[in-house]
């Protein structure tokens, strides 16, 4: 596999992706973010070798190289997900290339529902730890070059990048939550019955990405921070029927805070 990684760095260091400080990757209606990024190379999933194709709407599926908050950063605009049918290992090369292609930390997004019956839609919870009920996408052969075949898992969440949002959010005055994030392999919502299971065995958001990039991501000992937007809610009497469109509406409502959070968040990489 790592010959494939440095293949596909290379390709993009071809095309301008030099040096980024920060890897981003935008989840379900948070993709605004892009807007902001200056000096914007964009390269099409379809266009980079290896990769797969994102097949899900609202998830544009292009690779995006350029400033935000001072700094390089290679932002993901749609991600992979098991349930497209592709295997972890699939899901989370994009985040071993943007290792290889240097960056220093990782920044995820995602939109989920909340099972903490205190959450609210349109909250921002601060992932500080996670449940992966997904294929562990370092099943199989490992290359001891790329990391440890037994990865700790006890501190997943970055503690000082934690810290440092919860700062930030504080000085922009935007309110936010900290939880356990858990990953289904999706596609289904959830049922009532695996909410309140959900929420038994520790969760406080429940979604269907995040959780494998974050284990890859830990494999090679890059920190990470990443954040949940709350789009509708798994608890008793508050369950609604969810589609993937008013997902992606709710998540747009936070998709500003968010931004603001990450940016001063990287700006102080
Ligand atoms: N369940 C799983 N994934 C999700 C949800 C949910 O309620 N909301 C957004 N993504």
């Amino acid at each position: 596999m790592l010959e494939k990684i440095i293949k596909t760095a290379d390709f993009l260091r071809s095309k301008g992706f030099t040096d980024p400080e920060a890897g981003i990757v935008l989840g379900t209606g948070l993709g605004g973010l892009t807007t902001e990024i200056d000096n914007q190379i964009e390269v099409p999933y379809a266009e980079i070798p290896d990769f797969p194709v994102s097949t899900v709407k609202g998830h544009a599926g292009k690779l995006i190289f350029g400033d935000f908050g001072g700094k390089k950063v290679v932002a993901m605009k749609g991600r992979f997900h098991y349930y497209e049918g592709y295997g972890s290992e699939l899901v989370t090369f994009p985040i071993r290339v943007m290792k290889e292609l240097g960056i220093r930390a990782l920044f995820l997004s995602n939109a989920a529902g909340g099972v903490n019956p205190t959450f609210r839609i349109g909250d921002i919870m601060i992932i500080d730890d996670h449940i992966c009920l997904v294929d562990n996408p370092l099943i199989g052969p490992n290359d001891d070059r790329i990391g440890p075949r037994f990865p700790d898992m006890s501190v997943p969440y970055d503690k000082e990048l934690i810290e440092k949002a919860e700062a930030v959010a504080a000085g922009l005055g935007i309110p936010v939550t900290k939880g356990v994030y858990l990953s289904t392999t999706g596609p289904t919502f959830e049922t009532p019955a695996e909410y309140r299971f959900f929420r038994i065995i520790g969760a406080d958001a429940v979604g269907m990405s995040t959780v494998p990039e974050v284990i890859t991501a830990r494999h090679m000992n890059v920190p990470v921070f990443a954040v949940s937007i709350i789009t509708d809610l798994g608890v008793e009497g508050k369950i609604e029927y969810t589609t993937h469109e008013s997902v992606q509406q709710a998540a747009e409502h936070s998709e500003e805070k968010m931004t603001r959070i990450m940016k001063e968040l990287i700006a102080a990489l």
